[in-house]
């Protein structure tokens, strides 16, 4: 799937269990700062990518098939552009559909509103028999080629 004016930078399947989120907030961290080297100086953007890519695979396996039988997976995609960068969290398929809850409940309704919160910009695509979900978030340089040297990929 093209993204008009963005480049894919980032794009794989995890399997669909919380243990492994610590993983792809590394892969999303990497994505973006190998191909924008200034923004490992950017904690602010990739403490939210993380933030955000967590919430919206953690619904994926919450939620969707993508967590409820013994090969599920979700794929995660990361583009970037001049000024955004956009990841999509795309799961196996719900009977539900993401919703912003009016009020978050004891058990839940928070996470899709900390990516409401957070985001420049969200929303949700259908994908096949699931959904994708995706954020954008801005970034300060344009994309360009770079070595990546020292960078922050802590999960
Ligand atoms: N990928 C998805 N597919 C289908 N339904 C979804 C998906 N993501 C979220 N939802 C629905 O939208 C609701 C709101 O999601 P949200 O992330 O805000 O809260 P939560 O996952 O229930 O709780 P929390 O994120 O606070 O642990 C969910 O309860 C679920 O019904
Ligand atoms: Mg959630």
């Amino acid at each position: 799937m093209a993204v008009r004016g963005m480049c894919v930078i980032g794009d794989m399947r995890f399997p669909g269990r919380t243990d492994i989120m610590s993983d792809v907030r590394i892969y999303v961290a990497q994505w973006l700062v190998i191909a924008n080297p200034e923004s490992a100086e950017n904690g602010d953007l990739l403490y939210d990518v993380r933030l955000l890519v967590t919430e919206l695979a953690g619904n994926a396996v919450k939620h969707t098939v993508s967590g409820r039988w013994r090969y599920g997976s979700f794929r995660v995609r990361m583009w970037l552009g001049t000024r955004r960068v956009r990841v999509e969290v795309t799961d196996q398929g719900a009977l539900t559909r993401p919703r912003l809850r009016a009020a978050p409940t004891g058990s839940g309704g928070r996470g899709l509103r900390i990516v409401d919160a957070t985001a420049v910009q969200w929303g949700v695509a259908r994908r096949g028999v699931g959904r994708g979900v995706w954020f954008e978030l801005p970034v300060r340089a344009p994309l360009r080629g770079g070595s990546v040297v020292g960078t922050d990929v802590s999960p």
